[in-house]
């Protein structure tokens, strides 16, 4: 247990100093386990303390496992991390298209998204290193991490059937920092399909950290970390 996180630790210094060379990282910046809590060395990965890990079979490894219903799921013991005060609390805002919009169908558009209190382009391997790390802030006090933008098709005209969270009409991480101004930015489309075909849909932000957990927030009343509009495609 000891000698993988020490591993974990020492991959992620690693690959921080490539995805971001400008930052300087000492080991101050990331908090380990408390590592003096005793562990049951015959049980893999039970973390220290509240062994919740020992209900699931399947433990975390880095990589985004589908259980494909196991109602046990499937366990991480990363700690929550540095959570900031209400000070630097994240919110977004998405800038286009606006809310209620119309877009034409089949042509790339812009999404633009506004964020404030993230400290954007930490973007860790979602393959290798998905929950892999606690929460951490900059020097400031504020997250470091990323954002994505979701667009799922609304099926009914009421707006009653709740979209299925497998089923994407577009989907893409923010990995770049934000320019000056806050503003993320991308083209909705693909090479093969441009922009999106006709119908309703919603977009929304979701704000992570550097290894993808959604932004831990320090209080329960409070704005949004992240939103959502909905728009129409026409054809
Ligand atoms: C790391 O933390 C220790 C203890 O708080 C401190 O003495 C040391 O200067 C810190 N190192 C860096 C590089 O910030
Ligand atoms: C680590 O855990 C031990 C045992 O519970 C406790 O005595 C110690 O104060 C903890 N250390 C820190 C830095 O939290
Ligand atoms: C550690 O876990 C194993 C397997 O569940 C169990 O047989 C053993 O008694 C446990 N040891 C301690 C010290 O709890
Ligand atoms: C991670 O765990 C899942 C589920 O147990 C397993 O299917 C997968 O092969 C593991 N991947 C790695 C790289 O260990
Ligand atoms: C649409 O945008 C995607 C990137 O999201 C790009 O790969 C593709 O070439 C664009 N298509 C056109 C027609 O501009």
């Amino acid at each position: 247990m000891k000698r993988v996180f020490n591993l974990i630790i020492i991959t992620f210094i690693a690959t921080l100093s490539i995805f971001c060379p400008t930052e300087s990282v000492s080991s101050n910046e990331t908090i380990p386990f408390n590592e003096t809590i005793p562990f049951n060395e015959s049980i893999p990965s039970v973390p220290p303390p509240s062994g919740i890990c020992l209900k699931s079979q399947v433990v975390a490894n880095g990589t985004q496992i589908k259980t494909g219903g196991n109602p046990n799921g499937w366990c991480s013991s990363v700690i929550q991390g540095q959570i900031p005060t209400n000070e630097f609390m994240v919110s977004t805002l998405i800038i286009k298209p606006k809310d209620g919009s119309i877009v034409p169908a089949n042509q790339n558009f812009t999404l633009s998204i506004k964020i404030i209190n993230l400290q954007t382009g930490y973007f860790a391997d979602p393959d290798t290193e998905y929950y892999t790390q606690p929460q951490e802030l900059n020097e400031e006090g504020i997250i470091k991490g990323h954002s994505h933008v979701v667009i799922q098709k609304l099926t009914d005209e009421d707006e009653e059937v709740v979209p299925n969270p497998n089923i994407l009409a577009f989907f893409r991480g923010l990995n770049d920092p934000a320019d000056d101004r806050g503003i993320l930015e991308t083209e909705v489309g693909t090479d093969t399909e441009p922009g999106l075909p006709t119908g309703r849909y919603r977009v929304c932000t979701m704000a992570s950290t550097y290894t993808h957990q959604p932004v831990v927030m320090p209080i329960a009343p409070r704005g949004s970390q992240d939103d959502c509009i909905r728009f129409i495609v026409i054809g």
